[in-house]
């Protein structure tokens, strides 16, 4: 008997144990809030009263100044300088790539700061869902230009830059920054000198600067298509009050550069071997050091730097909290999953995905129709929750006409408030990130589907193998805020055939063999969390019986192929999957205010509610039987285990799973 099946079965009974009382009565007990929770509260009050935000893909020592919800206008609305604002989601693959290449432009035009400030707002953050519906932000990232003084008002959501390379988003900031009628104080001229203009002409515009400029710093732009490297040059010299700087268009001359020195008004060309910003800025700066006058060079460390002051106990206790959980879920291994990422993925599409847009109609509202119907079905809730799922589906059928996504928040809020006591998660579990940004929702959502397949193949409520597929795939398409994820899964869906599937466990393969094809396409990636390595799933420690040697390939699916000489044994791979998204075997591990301690098993466990037709039932082999065996025998260690607990320690009434957990 390998390790891992011991080590499986071991946490698989501590898992069964409380996960059947989600059948009887609530899972949370009401009365006050816990101590973690009272912390959470603390924390988030905390939170609130501190302008900058540190958390999301951008922290305190990069250039980009993170907004929040509660003072994005403030900061971009009425202003006498211009924003550039990065709507993103820390979840999402393509914003966690391109946050590097925005922290990179943020420091490349940190010396426009006076002018321009570039910021990020993330959309995945609680408090943000509202300002990011406002601001009409569909995908991420969306970048927006705000000019000076952009005024606040119905459709004012800044104007969008469809850009995301470096050099495209500076060229169209460049021309928005062209545009700008209201100049704030200090604005440069960007406008093109007149061919042969006089000289002296060029020093007459600046008469309004404090030091009169003793040089003049010519760049010809002999483009057609438009460039904006002397504009950019402009920019780069806009707090060096010795040097002028313009732009000419002259066709008939070439692209270069050359100063007027205004003592003797002689003109020098300044030769560069490259027309662009970088050799212009070091030719200027060249010649201004030969003048004996030093350029400021931009610091490009960030300036809002505000100190962290809420490093306190509640935290660090938070943080102890955290580590312990995290240590229980390495040991579990990878073949758990929790409830409270179930529900936190459930939380998260509810309330941030649906929410973002202004009006759920037609495909789109059929999709969340679909997607509420097979969560009625299948997800695992007491019948209290469902029963909040099914007013939130009722309220979607009410609303023939399409639904605003803010009503749709407030609603399901309500909902939620009326039957109280919903969700028992506020933190990720199998699914939590080593490193900001990372996993998540996304790894939630994929789990969420996962389940939900299996349950619909262990259930007789419906025939249809499609039903949980179908639903997957309007709400990835429809609904999912990394919308290059949704189309790779569109297009994966249509190359994998995925209306083909005929038969429920086939639906289960279907999702675990498309799941395997972007693992391999994502291994590596910047969205691979170290500690969670992308690999082809199951791996053979977890389930050996799933990779067999390849002798013939008797199976027509190419895409259940394996490389390195093995194929899978679809049988095992479905038995394990079974397995794995068992409703029974879905771990408490992490939920908040444990009304689900085993000691109370110990009182009312009678028995009943054991599950055991669903891991035992349909997919029998001789590991399951063993398994089996196992699960029984730690089923009643743990009850002893549970009992002497109580024995000793008498009822203690706010412990944590893993206290528990830690003592076995
Ligand atoms: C529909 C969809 C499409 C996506 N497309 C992209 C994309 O195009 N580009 C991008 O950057 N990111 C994409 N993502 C996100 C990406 O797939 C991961 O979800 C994310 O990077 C987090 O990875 P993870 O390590 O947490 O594991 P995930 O891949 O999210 O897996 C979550 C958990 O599922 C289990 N699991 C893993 N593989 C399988 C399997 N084959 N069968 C059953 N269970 C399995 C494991 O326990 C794993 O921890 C997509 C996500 C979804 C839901
Ligand atoms: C910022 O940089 C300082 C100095 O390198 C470092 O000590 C600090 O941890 C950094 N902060 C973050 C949030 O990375
Ligand atoms: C700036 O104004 C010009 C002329 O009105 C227009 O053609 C151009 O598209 C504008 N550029 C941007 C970035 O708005
Ligand atoms: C136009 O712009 C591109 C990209 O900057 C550049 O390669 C090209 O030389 C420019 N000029 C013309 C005439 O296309
Ligand atoms: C998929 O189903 C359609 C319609 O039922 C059928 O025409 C097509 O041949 C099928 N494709 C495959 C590869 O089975």
């Amino acid at each position: 008997m390998s390790r891992f099946k011991i080590l499986l079965a071991v946490g698989g009974a501590l898992l069964l144990l409380p996960s059947t009382e989600i059948h009887g009565a609530n899972i949370r007990s009401g009365g006050e809030p816990s101590l973690y929770e009272q912390h959470l509260f603390k924390r988030q009050a905390a939170k609130q009263n501190d302008g900058q935000q540190t958390s999301g893909l951008y922290d305190e020592n990069d250039s980009v100044i993170s907004l929040t919800a509660g003072n994005l206008k403030e900061r971009v609305f009425q202003q006498p300088h211009a924003s550039l604002v990065e709507f993103y989601n820390s979840y999402c693959g393509f914003c966690r790539r391109y946050a590097p290449i925005w922290k990179q432009l943020a420091s490349d035009i940190l010396g426009w700061q006076k002018l321009v400030k570039v910021t990020a707002l993330d959309c995945s953050q609680d408090e943000n869902n509202a300002i990011c519906r406002e601001f009409e932000v569909m995908a991420y990232p969306t970048i927006r230009f705000f000019a000076p003084y952009y005024e606040d008002g119905a459709q004012k959501i800044g104007d969008a830059i469809t850009a995301h390379a470096e050099t495209e988003v500076i060229n169209a900031l460049i021309g928005h920054m062209h545009n700008v009628t209201q100049k704030p104080p200090g604005w440069p001229d960007f406008t093109p000198m007149i061919d042969n203009a006089s000289k002296s002409e060029l020093f007459a515009t600046t008469e309004s600067r404090t030091v009169p400029p003793k040089y003049a710093y010519i760049i010809n732009e002999n483009e057609t298509n438009g460039t904006t490297v002397g504009s950019q040059i402009i920019l780069d010299f806009i707090d060096t009050p010795s040097a002028v700087i313009k732009r000419t268009k002259d066709l008939t001359q070439p692209s270069g550069l050359r100063a007027i020195i205004r003592e003797t008004m002689s003109e020098v060309p300044l030769p560069v071997d490259e027309f662009n910003r970088e050799k212009l800025a070091a030719a200027i700066r060249r010649h201004l050091n030969e003048h004996h006058i030093s350029v400021t060079e931009v610091s490009t460390k960030s300036t809002n730097k505000e100190s962290s002051t809420d490093q306190n106990i509640s935290e660090i206790m938070e943080r102890k909290q955290e580590e312990a959980l995290r240590a229980k879920v390495k040991e579990l291994g990878p073949a758990v999953i929790y409830q409270a990422d179930l529900e936190e993925a459930l939380k998260f599409a509810l309330y941030h995905e649906v929410t973002r847009f202004k009006k759920i109609d037609g495909e789109r509202l059929l999709a969340l129709q679909r997607f509420l119907n097979v969560l009625v079905r299948y997800f695992p809730f007491n019948e209290n929750g469902i029963k909040f799922l099914k007013e939130v589906r009722q309220f979607v059928l009410n609303s023939e006409e399409g639904i605003d996504g803010d009503d749709f928040a407030s609603n399901v809020k309500q909902i939620e408030l009326n039957r109280a006591s919903i969700f028992a998660s506020n933190r990720w579990m199998g699914c939590a990130s080593s490193k900001d940004g990372l996993r998540r929702y996304p790894c939630g959502l994929w789990t969420l589907f996962h389940y939900l397949t299996v349950q619909a193949a262990e259930s007789e409520m419906s025939t249809d193998p499609l039903e949980v597929l179908q639903a997957m795939h309007g709400f990835i398409k429809y609904f999912f805020g990394c919308s290059d994820c949704s189309n790779h899964f569109q297009q994966m869906a249509s190359r994998n055939k995925i209306w083909n599937v005929t038969s429920k466990d086939d639906a289960v393969l279907w999702l675990w063999a498309s799941h395997n094809e972007v693992n391999r396409r994502l291994a590596g990636d910047a969205t691979e969390d170290p500690e969670h390595p992308k690999i082809q799933f199951p791996p053979a420690e977890v389930c050996p019986l799933c990779r067999k040697t390849l002798l013939t390939n008797h199976h027509n699916h190419q895409q259940y192929t394996l490389d390195g000489g093995n194929e899978w044994d679809l049988l095992q791979v479905l038995a394990f999957l079974k397995n794995m998204y068992n409703f029974a075997n879905r771990s408490p591990v992490g939920l908040q205010d444990d009304g689900i301690l085993p000691q109370k098993m110990a009182y009312s466990g009678t028995g009943e509610n054991f599950q055991t037709n669903r891991i035992f039932g349909n997919v029998l082999n001789e590991m399951d039987i063993r398994m089996g065996a196992l699960l029984y025998v730690a089923c009643i260690v743990m009850l002893l285990i549970a009992v002497k607990m109580v024995v000793k320690r008498g009822y203690r009434k706010k412990m944590y799973a893993h206290d528990i957990l830690g003592k076995v």
